[in-house]
């Protein structure tokens, strides 16, 4: 067995849903846990999160399987249903859907369902992804409520620059002008949102990234949120080499040495999930000690300098991220972000949840 292995803190997931609810007074929590729970395992997080008010994913096998591991709690499909025989399935679990676009409005007008579903209707405020125009929200608004397919109804929208400078005040503007005449429930805000625009959080907030404890604003540190990582990627040194002056290490010989040093071979490599684009000098830490790679990443293994650590070898403990390396520093360093690092980590790797 490789020793690359990946921890999931319940502790820490309930620790960051604390943070959530220190922040949103009275709105309700919707968990997303889309893309196996950003990566952390689905059911896993789900019942680590027990706390939260609700739950969102994609598929409506993911909204199943849910249900099956006995989570009783709204549950959203953030894309909605992709055929009549998913909306049927969704009505008779009791499953929410979003509706975003004029297919699914005739869906919902035609559908033979078990009972009437509940729907978050989506408003495009700007972001040009999913949702009606504002200029037909308010008809598309009317005709769903008079629809005996439909229960509640919750408007919604989502913010493409929350984390960002210029902010969502002219999207939130947009929402709220079509929306003030609306009673019904409202949901806007992903963590960005939760963290930076308290004015935004209605009734019901949709924290991801947040929970899993990595920063959703990329220029600063989950820490500076409290949040606390929920996943650590650990692995071992597998090998060790001494090289020389002159000598390189890895594919395409990209690092070259400018003195004597000891290399740490490390069983994690881009098909683990680590990304291939961290450069030499991506920090990594050996036995607690920040170090940094060196070389090209290949695909099961990565290098690291062990020059002036003390105390390491074959066997040292490696933290790819976790505690000590934050995965948003790792993905700053390879040019992405720490979502698409934690939603990669490869079926290969074994996952374990502690307490
Ligand atoms: C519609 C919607 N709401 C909420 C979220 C959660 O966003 P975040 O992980 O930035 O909190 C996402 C994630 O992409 C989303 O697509």
């Amino acid at each position: 067995m490789r020793p690359i292995f990946a921890t999931i803190s319940s502790q820490a997931l309930q620790h960051n849903l604390a943070v959530v609810k220190q922040h949103v007074t009275t709105a309700k929590i919707m968990a997303v846990v889309k893309a196996n729970a950003y990566g952390h395992g689905l059911i896993d997080v789900a019942h680590a999160l027990h706390e939260a008010d609700g739950f969102a994913t994609l598929n409506i096998s993911e909204a199943i399987d849910l249900r099956e591991a006995g989570i009783e709690k709204p549950i959203l499909l953030l894309e909605g249903t992709f055929g009549e025989d998913a909306l049927r399935i969704a009505a008779s679990f009791e499953i929410s859907v979003v509706v975003h676009q004029s297919e699914q409005l005739k869906l919902i007008a035609n559908a033979k369902l078990a009972r009437p579903v509940n729907i978050y209707l989506k408003m495009n405020s700007g972001m040009n992804r999913l949702g009606f125009r504002p200029s037909v929200f308010k008809v598309v608004f009317d005709q769903l409520s008079s629809s005996h397919n439909v229960a509640n109804i919750t408007l919604m929208t989502h913010f493409a620059t929350a984390d960002e400078e210029v902010g969502i005040a002219e999207p939130l503007k947009r929402f709220e002008e079509v929306t003030k005449a609306i009673s019904a429930p409202k949901s806007l805000a992903n963590s960005a949102t939760i963290l930076r625009y308290p004015e935004a959080h209605a009734d019901w907030v949709r924290p991801g990234i947040m929970l899993y404890g990595a920063s959703p604003v990329s220029s600063m540190l989950a820490t500076a949120f409290d949040l606390q990582p929920a996943m650590q990627l650990n692995s071992e040194v597998i090998a060790v080499q001494t090289i020389e002056k002159g000598e390189s290490v890895g594919y395409g010989n990209t690092f070259t040495a400018s003195k004597q040093m000891k290399i740490g071979i490390v069983a994690c490599g881009y098909a683990d999930g680590y990304p291939r684009h961290a450069p030499s000098g991506t920090p990594i830490a050996v036995s607690g000690q920040l170090t940094k790679t060196l070389g090209r990443v290949s695909m099961d293994m990565l290098y690291c300098d062990l020059t002036d650590l003390s105390d390491v070898g074959l066997g040292s403990s490696v933290e790819l991220w976790g505690n000590t390396v934050s995965v948003d520093t790792v993905a700053e360093a390879s040019g992405t972000v720490g979502y698409e690092l934690l939603c990669a980590v490869a079926p290969r790797v074994p996952m374990k949840v502690v307490e």
